[in-house]
């Protein structure tokens, strides 16, 4: 989830692809860069941290050129450090890129035995060796060279080259990750987002998926991967600079909300393996052979992403399976120690609590990792391993993206630990892996039929008006969806400050029924599969007391609609996987009505992001 701009024109480069950068930063990053070719040649500058950092370096090493292109980097492979920071350069070439490489490990070695030597931890860098050898070996353009390394490269990428031997020249091209071209006056540009560029150009080519696209000041061109010329329309760009931050959704968390389809998928892959029934943890191997338990440590949202992850592992690997909040383990004196597998979960790697119940559990003997969305946090280096989520930067405070993406490392954990011991065959993980492998098709299905059309109307309008104005909310949810009312109720108690009570459908009759009235909506999760009949039955007992009832219910669950006031339907998917599912309508819901409410849902009151105080 890198920043990407570039530029070719009549003016100085590098002030304007500073700039540009600058209107990346809410994305978030660690470290920047800027390549430039002017009379000196091609010259690049990195820096960790700030991109204020970065500008202070170019003020004491400036660097000319009218042809640049700059970069600010969230990093999947490798530290953020400068060696790691874009753009990469090998001999004429130097690239910026953002998405991940899956085979650079195979390409890097076939490099390596060409005698080429790599600088940095980067799936990146290969891109630029490749790119360079096809120039070392003739080839009669950089479009060509670029052409020739995309043949060799599995992933996903938006990749910005240039190169000293064409220097009038920018080349980029994609693959599943954005990338579009702004078209000026006598001058080009290229960048991933269009705030980067709106400043200078309004008129916007959005490429598409294996695209390339040759840019000059003089124009542009785009060609598919054979080489063939396409027609891409030019579109006018209405939105306003912090409209088009968010994509033109109105708020970054229904931006996240809608890009989960795209997290989970970049956190499958290069991990899921349908074919074998089986998931890799990217090289790291949990010491399962000694284990007793497996713990998992969070707080809040990821506390319950790791609910979820106690069912599937205990499902699937039959392995004992304890989830405790880390700001309580820390505080007691826990019973852990060698022998026990500790996975801590965080989104921004940084929360106080959990940081401190890894170091507890460090201290006490036990193997850690992490399963975290910021490379080189403070959980992943106190860890011993750390399996990252791909869910890019999340602006939002509250967390949407970042669940899904913890629900899918967790399952894929619980499928390697399922396999390594045996206790789930190869035809059963084949079964499961397909069936997560179609994970981001039933969510975009999910999405869309929930809110057909997020930017220009307020997803579930209607209910938002009529439930803006409730006291409480009750959410119930049995088996696997009861860490899902956990989850629905957090949220929506998070942006909308209306009190919301999580709770798992069975336990209503110990107590809780008693609060049940026509004034108290109740959001019952009530998915087709195991558990049906018995979370039909709660429902009953909610009608019983005249409670209002909002169900999420399974497509084509038509028996459902007449027991209820209002049905947010889910696609199937496995019973395991409904988390995946059911959580979607209950997080538009709390945006809905925290929109409803006229509150900032993407800064709700007393939260910031990354919460490390004690
Ligand atoms: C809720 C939310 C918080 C975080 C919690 C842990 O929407 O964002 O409950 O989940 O503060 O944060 P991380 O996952 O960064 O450790």
């Amino acid at each position: 989830m890198c920043g990407i701009v570039g530029y070719v024109g009549s003016k100085q480069a590098v002030p304007l692809l500073v700039a540009g950068l600058s209107r990346l930063e809410y994305r978030g990053y660690d470290s920047a860069g800027i390549a430039a070719i002017g009379p000196k040649g091609l010259q690049v500058v990195r820096r960790p941290g700030k991109l204020s950092v970065l500008a202070a370096a170019l003020a004491s090493e400036p660097i000319e050129g009218k042809i640049g292109i700059g970069h600010t980097r969230w990093a999947t492979h490798g530290r953020p450090s400068q060696e790691n920071a874009h753009p990469h350069t090998s001999g004429a070439v130097t690239v910026v890129h953002n998405g991940i490489i899956e085979n650079h490990l195979e390409l890097r070695s076939q490099m390596e035995a060409l005698g080429r030597t790599f600088s940095s931890d980067t799936d990146t860098e290969v891109f630029a060796h490749l790119i360079d050898q096809a120039v070392v070996e003739g080839a009669k353009s950089l479009a060509e060279a670029v052409r020739a390394a995309i043949a060799r490269v599995e992933g996903t990428y938006a990749i910005v080259t240039l190169c000293d031997r064409f220097p009038d020249t920018i080349v980029a091209a994609r693959n599943a990750s954005p990338l579009v071209v702004g078209v000026g006056k006598g001058e080009s540009f290229v960048a991933s987002d269009v705030p980067a560029i709106l400043e200078h150009t309004r008129e916007i080519v959005f490429l598409d998926e294996g695209d390339m696209v040759e840019i000059r000041a003089s124009g542009y061109a785009v060609t598919d991967r054979s080489g063939a010329t396409v027609t891409r329309p030019v579109e006018t760009i209405t939105w306003n600079a912090s409209q088009a931050e968010k994509d033109g959704f109105p708020h970054f968390m229904l931006k996240e909300i809608f890009e989960q389809p795209r997290a989970v998928a970049d956190t499958l892959r290069g991990r899921l393996l349908p074919d074998r029934g089986d998931a890799v943890l990217e090289g790291i191997e949990v010491p399962l052979g000694k284990a007793n338990r497996i713990v998992l440590l969070a707080c809040g949202t990821s506390y319950y992403a790791s609910l979820v992850g106690k069912f599937l592992i205990e499902s699937l690997g039959r392995l004992p399976c304890e989830v405790d909040l880390a700001s309580e383990f820390r505080h007691r004196d826990p019973v852990i120690g060698p022998g026990d597998v500790v996975v801590a979960i965080s989104q921004s790697g940084e929360t106080a609590d959990t940081l401190g119940a890894v170091r507890e559990a460090k201290a006490r003997g036990a193997w850690v990792m992490g399963i975290v969305n910021v490379v080189g946090s403070a959980i992943a280096r106190a860890s011993d391993a750390t399996f990252y989520t791909h869910a890019g930067p999340e602006i939002g405070v509250a967390s949407t993206k970042c669940f899904t993406a913890q629900l899918t490392a967790l399952a894929l954990l619980a499928l390697y630990v399922g396999r390594r011991r045996g206790t789930l065959s190869e035809a059963a993980g084949r079964e499961l892996a397909t069936a997560m492998a179609a994970l981001p098709e039933r969510m975009t299905r999910c999405l869309e039929h929930l809110a057909p059309s997020p930017k220009t109307q307020s997803p579930l309008v209607d209910l938002a008006l009529r439930f803006r104005g409730a006291r409480d909310f009750l959410f119930l949810g049995r088996g696997v969806n009861y860490p899902i009312a956990l989850e629905g109720a957090l949220k929506l108690k998070e942006i909308s400050y209306i009190h919301a009570e999580g709770y798992a459908a069975g336990e209503m009759k110990h107590g809780p029924i008693a609060l049940i009235d026509d004034g108290l909506p109740v959001v019952v999760i009530a998915p087709r599969g195991p558990g049906y009949e018995k979370v039909m039955s709660n429902l009953a007992e909610v009608r019983a007391r005249k409670g209002t009832v909002l169900a999420v219910a399974t497509e084509g669950d038509e028996a459902i609609t007449k027991q209820v006031e209002a049905v947010l339907r889910v696609p199937e998917i496995d019973p395991r996987l409904q988390p995946f599912l059911t959580v979607l309508p209950l997080q538009l819901l709390a945006y809905a009505i925290a929109v409803a409410r006229g509150n900032d849902v993407d800064q709700p009151r007393n939260l910031a992001k990354s919460v490390t105080v004690e």
